[in-house]
């Protein structure tokens, strides 16, 4: 970075509101609009006179429609570019020095090389557009645990996600004060306005880059303005950083929700699940108790990322260092999960979700009864017929709400203390029709660990690429690692170690699974709110209070160990959920061992001899 002139001149250069007094700060928004040449700078105040405002300009650029202010106040619908739909993992990349410490599982480029290919990218990338400044706090504002971020974005669209995703604007740069630390994340749509070009809805480029930067903790993003590419806190920062900023300071950051359980008793649990994308986090954390658990509750922390560090008292403290949720939309309806669809009832920003003639939205799954016209999600005709003889959508698969944690009716008190809570049991689960039952917990952190390593899920919409094909997705982490996967395992196992040595108690490790099928290809086990019931068993299991039957893996209910008030689920239906087939495992162990082979250089020794005693168990 260039030595700066006086802090006068440099706010001056950079169009800088007066309270702006971080001089590295000023200098480097100065080097990026030199290299991006935006028309205008904007610095995001993050106030709701802001929002309203950009919101009102993104109706105009045509980028959002206003919903039907009755039926869904001060909402939007934004309907991106076709192509430009989800995550892209192929052109996400860790760029370390060496290749061994992004992995076998990462994308990787040496920083030097990433920078001259990104260079000529961002030259002018930001012509004709205005350069929004976008300072955000990940964690409660001012808390020792949060951490400040800065996105320069030549997208309105994201500055207005940010300020429902994130704690943004001036709070954070005052907690920033003159010389405090931040991660510098550059976003650009990769689409100049050149010679007044007009624009289109979505701009955005067929050339994408997702770039980090774990060692001078940079992030620099290219060419797309959906979700995770685009809203650099969460998945590039809250995850893909922050794991290495956790590896090397004693922590993790992880691709969880966090909820808390409160029992009819009024004792209380805090859980963290990790699942993959579109695998039921926010569903989880959102959960309703079903009939026949009255007096039991189910409070968010947070739906789909957990920052976790070991307390004084040896237990593992977690908070949601996110502020919003940007949720799937396909699938949620007032059954599945109302309090979702209480949170959605206003302030939400809707992403490729469909249009009613009335001016609401409408996505799959929604209703029963679908609609008799909509818009779709590419703003073409849509009916049940078209449907039906086109198989075409309403919505995207991976469309999405994109709104504050604070509307949720299920918010926990503590889901913004700085402390955190402290977690009574890990939750892994995948999207597997088939092998996985329905829960198992873990004989030893050990086991756990092995069994979070070796998951296996279904691909979903949530990234680009071919859906349903089984994929090892160790600890739900594959496309948010931002350092070698062997090594994560390894500080799971060393903190693991660390807290037991401790005299600790550690939380209890379960593996779950609410996607098996039948031979039809429905959905055996109910979920949504009857995973309360295994939640349940998980608890009471905690207290040294339930039952279980030990197999080669661990000890999974019987149905007699289940609460099943209310409910109609027969013992035959249970067991097509939870048996364990040997066949299907011993195929599944090969894919445990290619994993093993891809992660060998630096793969921990007790995960090699964890498959060794469970293949041996297995095979009795
Ligand atoms: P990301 O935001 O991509 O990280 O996803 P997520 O893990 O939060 O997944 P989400 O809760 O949004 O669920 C994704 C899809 O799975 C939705 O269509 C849900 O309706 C569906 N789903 C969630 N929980 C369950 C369940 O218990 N059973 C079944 N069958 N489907 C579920
Ligand atoms: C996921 O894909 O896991 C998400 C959505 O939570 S995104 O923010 O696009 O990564
Ligand atoms: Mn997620």
């Amino acid at each position: 970075m260039n030595q700066p002139e006086s802090l006068v001149t440099l706010q001056a250069s950079v169009h800088a509101p007066a309270y702006v007094k971080h001089v590295a700060l000023l200098a480097w928004v100065r080097d990026i609009a030199s290299l991006t040449q935006p028309a205008a700078i904007h610095w995001c105040d993050g106030s709701q006179a802001e929002y309203d405002a950009l919101c009102a300009a993104l109706v105009k650029a045509g980028t959002f429609k206003k919903l039907n202010d009755v039926k869904r106040p001060n909402s939007y619908l934004a309907s991106s570019d076709p192509t430009d739909v989800a995550r892209v993992e192929d052109r996400t990349y860790i760029c370390c020095e060496h290749k061994d410490d992004a992995g076998p599982t990462n994308n990787w480029r040496a920083p030097t090389e990433m920078r001259a290919t990104l260079t000529p990218l961002f030259t002018g990338s930001m012509r004709g557009r205005t350069m929004y400044v976008v300072p955000f706090s990940m964690g409660p504002l001012g808390s020792p645990i949060a951490h400040i971020g800065v996105e320069l974005s030549d997208s309105a669209y994201v500055a207005v996600n940010m300020k429902i995703m994130t704690r943004m604007g001036k709070g954070a740069l005052d907690v920033l004060g003159e010389r405090g630390e931040f991660v510098p994340c550059v976003h650009t749509v990769g689409a100049p306005l050149l010679n007044g070009a007009a624009d289109v809805a979505w701009p955005c480029n067929k050339t994408k880059y997702i770039v980090h930067y774990p060692e001078t903790r940079e992030i620099w993003s290219y060419g797309s303005g959906y979700g995770g590419n685009a809203l650099l806190g969460k998945k590039c920062f809250a995850l893909r950083i922050a794991s290495t900023m956790g590896q090397k300071d004693g922590w993790l950051a992880e691709h969880m929700l966090i909820l808390g359980v409160t029992d009819p008793q009024g004792k209380k649990y805090h859980v963290a699940a990790a699942f993959p994308s579109a695998c039921g986090k926010t569903n989880f954390a959102m959960l309703i108790p079903p009939k026949g658990f009255e007096g039991w509750k189910v409070t968010t922390i947070g739906d789909d990322i957990a920052w976790i560090k070991p307390g004084a008292d040896g237990r593992l403290y977690a908070i949601n260092p996110e502020a919003g949720y940007f949720g799937v939309a396909p699938g949620t309806n007032d059954q599945s999960n109302a309090n979702c669809m209480a949170s959605l009832n206003r302030d939400v920003i809707f992403t490729n979700v469909a249009l009613t003639d009335d001016g609401d939205v409408w996505w799959e799954g929604m209703t029963k009864e679908r609609p008799a016209h909509l818009i779709d999600w590419q703003g073409k005709d849509w009916t049940p017929q078209i449907a039906k003889d086109t198989g075409a959508k309403a919505a995207h698969p991976n469309a999405r709400f994109t709104v504050a944690a604070t509307n949720n009716p299920a918010l926990d008190s503590a889901w913004d203390d700085p402390k955190g809570v402290a977690i009574d049991a890990f939750i892994f689960g995948g999207r597997r029709s088939t092998t996985v039952p329905l829960v198992t917990e873990a004989r030893s952190w050990e086991e756990g660990v092995y069994m979070a390593a070796t998951m296996g899920s279904e691909t979903t919409a949530a990234a680009a690429g071919q859906q349903g094909i089984v994929r090892r997705d160790p600890f739900a982490m594959l496309p948010f690692m931002g350092y070698n996967m062997s090594d994560y395992f390894a500080h799971w196992l060393a903190l693991g170690d660390k807290l037991a040595k401790s005299g600790a108690t550690l939380p209890k490790i379960y593996t779950v699974n609410w996607f098996r099928k039948d031979a039809n290809g429905k959905f055996t086990w109910p979920g949504f709110g009857d995973n309360m019931r295994v939640m349940a068993w998980m608890l009471e299991r905690i207290e040294g209070k339930q039952g279980g039957s030990e197999h080669a893996f661990g000890t999974s209910p019987n149905y007699a160990d289940i609460n099943w008030n209310g409910s109609d689920f027969s013992e035959m239906q249970f067991q097509s959920v939870v048996s364990n087939d040997r066949d299907a495992w011993r195929a599944e162990m090969k894919l445990h061992s290619e994993l093993f082979t891809q992660l060998a250089h630096r793969l921990p020794a007790q995960l090699s001899a964890t498959k060794a005693t469970l293949e041996a168990r297995l095979n009795t």
